[in-house]
Parts: structure tokens; sequence; C-alpha cells
């Protein structure tokens, strides 16, 4: 399956795609740049169906020589997070916006996000979450396509489609701004609430 094929098959419904023929397509992936410095493509791991998805940035230092997203200072406390919210780290689904590091942890940029687009498109599509929570600007901007900050996105559900998207400060950030932990607090505490209002239907 090529990338086009995945990313303009328009009648291609919920779950009819899997996360391995996803990460099949993404391969040794040279669409953009930072393959040239990268260790390990970073795809995402978790519960394939899960009911929460996580969306962050990209891979930092550890992510990239690991190849898991959040395993260093930001994911520990993205776990944390998680406990907040009742959630355990295999019941959910985590990824990011791009899949490879960009270099010194700088922004990754417009070009590198559309070129690794096709793939979050198809993980989200894949495992048709109820909630998206998209941790940070980056992946709140893919999510919900709006230039609006993190600062006034924050604190509440936004729908889109099929999807409730909530969007919170970067865990990462929390660590510089300590201010706005207790924000990011307060919107896990708000998710794992969410979640028991809205008990799945099966
Ligand atoms: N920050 C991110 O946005 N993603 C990771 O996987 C790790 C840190």
């Amino acid at each position: 399956m090529s990338v086009m094929h995945i990313a303009g098959h328009k009648h291609q419904g919920p779950r009819e795609v899997t996360l391995e023929e996803v990460r099949a397509t993404l391969g040794n992936c040279e669409l953009c740049p930072l393959w040239e410095t990268r260790n390990n493509i970073v795809f995402g791991v978790g519960d394939p169906h899960a009911r929460v998805m996580f969306v962050g940035e990209g891979p930092g230092k550890n992510e990239d020589l690991q190849g898991e997203p959040f395993v260093g200072a930001a994911g520990k406390n993205l776990d944390q997070l998680l406990g907040l919210a009742g959630l355990k780290r295999e019941e959910v689904y985590i990824a990011n916006v791009v899949k490879c590091r960009p270099p010194g942890n700088r922004n990754p940029r417009p070009e590198e996000i559309e070129a690794c687009s096709p793939f979050l498109r198809e993980q989200i599509r894949s495992i048709w979450p109820d909630v998206i929570v998209c941790l940070g600007n980056f992946a709140a901007h893919f999510v919900l396509r709006t230039d609006q900050g993190i600062t006034t996105l924050r604190g509440r559900f936004h729908q889109t489609g099929h999807f409730y998207v909530l969007p919170v400060f970067h865990p990462a950030a929390a660590l510089y701004h300590r201010e706005w932990q207790q924000y990011l607090d307060d919107d896990f505490r708000l998710l794992g609430q969410w979640l028991k209002d809205h008990p799945k239907e099966d």
C-alpha cells in the first residue's frame, strides 16, 4: 500500500486499516529530512482499540534512542497524569505528530508535519478512539485544524467529527513552567470524569 493510497482512500472507514499496515507503509521512511538524523522511528504504542488516544509533538532524545514515545522526563509526568484520569499506559494509545526526532528538539517544521501527516491520520482512523488528548500546540493544531493557542483551547472538550478532543499543555512544558502543572492535573481529572460520565458502549 502506498502513502498516496492511504492518504487518498475516500471509502476507508474506521478500523479498516490495521496499525501493522500503517507501520508497514511507513517502512524506513525518507519522506522528510528527519530520517537523516534519527536513530529510530517512533511509531506509537498501546492498545490498538484504545478509547483514549494521546498525541504528542515528536520524539525527544530518549524516545529516539528507544523507539517508544514518552519514555523520558515528559513520559514520567504523563504516567502520573494518566493515574489522575484513572488510566494505565497499556489501555491507551500514544503517538506523535512527527515520528522522527527533530534535531536538538527543535519544533517540527510545517513541511515535516505535512510529510508525516498521513501516518497519524491513519493511526487515528485505525484506532478510532472516543477521545483524542492533544499534548501541546502541535497536536492541537493538527487535530483541531486551528491556530488558537493551547492556553485558550485547554480545559474543555472540543468535538471534531466522531471525536471528542481534549487539548492540554504539553507534559514537558510543565516541567519548565511549573505553574502549568496544576492545569494539566485539572485537565486529566476532567478526562477521568468524562470517561466515568460516558461509559463504553458495546
Ligand atoms: N515529547 C513528545 O511530544 N513526544 C514524545 O514522544 C516525547 C516527548
